[in-house]
């Protein structure tokens, strides 16, 4: 394996100077260096969204990103979201409307969730679907929302309230 490379790490605020091999995943990064287990390894392989963090506010997965190319940036997880006590209003939402059954997507479904919103602030339409386009849906109306948040899965199916959680919080934010 090759030899260990020093980087810093700027999570939820915070430097943390690393060594870690090149081929180190900003996912293990977090979880194994930092402690960070909020955010959940599925698949391992881009496919699930269960490892979702937002890097200089775009949400990526962080199993295909590797650490090294995150050297610096503003990386933020659900633990940088909101504590018990002071929870972000879509962790709070994800309560109130049941969003969850087992609970492993949730992670990555709220940071998803949190930058979806920032995108819909941004004017950012890149994944409106033509279909949703001709409608003329307002922004983020349930058909958008469900789009933009096609690349988390939940195993316990529970897009249903996920989905009403994200608009009940975009109406709160102003973007739905
Ligand atoms: Fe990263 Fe599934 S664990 S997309
Ligand atoms: Fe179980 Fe989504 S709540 S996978």
């Amino acid at each position: 394996s090759a030899p260990p490379v020093g980087l810093t790490l700027r999570v939820n605020g915070q430097n943390h100077a690393l060594h870690v091999e090149p081929r180190v995943t900003l996912l293990d990064a977090l979880r194994d260096n930092l402690g960070l287990t909020g955010t959940k390894k599925g698949c391992d392989r881009g496919q699930c969204g269960a490892c979702t963090v937002i890097v200089d506010g775009r949400r990526i997965n962080s199993c295909i990103a590797l650490a090294l190319a995150h050297d610096g940036d503003e990386i933020t997880t659900i633990e940088g979201l909101g504590q018990p006590g002071q929870l972000h209003p879509l962790q709070a939402a994800f309560i109130a409307e049941d969003a969850f059954q087992c609970g492993y997507c949730t992670p990555g479904q709220i940071c998803s969730g949190v930058a979806l919103m920032e995108e819909a602030r941004r004017g950012d339409c890149s994944a409106v679907t033509p279909d949703v386009r001709q409608q003329g849906a307002v922004p983020l109306g349930d058909a958008e929302i469900r789009e933009r948040m096609s690349g988390n899965l939940c195993r316990c199916g529970a897009y249903a309230n996920i989905v009403r959680a994200v608009r009940i919080v975009a109406k709160q934010e102003g973007v739905a």
